[in-house]
């Protein structure tokens, strides 16, 4: 069994300790709104917060977000109010098929709370998410009208 705190929801799920988070995420607790890209922590769709800090949830197991604080894209929004990256993804247009895209936005999200002004040296630092749209120039976009709002 695995007590994992989602969203502010206290649930227990009965899998095996070394069951990546993003199938308990996806499979035991149905949140699909996060991603399946590669599968070995590479290209960013399974991004989730972990305690505040972005995490590649299929490369962490369940047993080590045992009692963290787990926020999925389905959390980011708070009191039916868009988060401020999620809104400057609709006013920048960002999303093309959209498969990345809350994966992006989660690490953009973590990236924002701790630096509300990033360079883009520090962009490209912190955003290694893989978009295979090509939608990179948007996400830079979309970050620093959000940096300057
Ligand atoms: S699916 Fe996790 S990093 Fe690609
Ligand atoms: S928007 Fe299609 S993979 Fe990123």
């Amino acid at each position: 069994m695995a007590n994992l705190t989602i969203n502010g929801k206290k649930i227990e799920i009965d899998v095996e300790p070394d069951t990546p988070l993003l199938w308990a995420i996806r499979e035991n607790i149905g949140l699909t709104g996060t991603k399946y890209g590669c599968g070995i922590a590479q290209c960013g769709a399974c991004t989730v917060h972990v305690d505040g800090v972005a995490m590649r949830s299929c490369g962490m197991l369940v047993s080590e977000a045992d009692g963290k604080a787990i926020t999925t894209i389905e959390g980011l929004a708070a009191d039916g109010k868009l988060h401020k990256v999620q809104q400057a993804w609709i006013d920048h247009d960002v999303p093309q098929c959209g498969y990345c895209q809350t994966g992006m936005i989660m690490a953009v999200a973590a990236l924002l709370k701790d630096t509300p002004k990033p360079t883009d040296e520090e962009i490209n630092e912190a955003i290694t998410n893989i978009c295979r749209c090509g939608t990179f120039a948007q996400v830079r976009e979309a970050i620093h009208a959000v940096a300057n709002a």
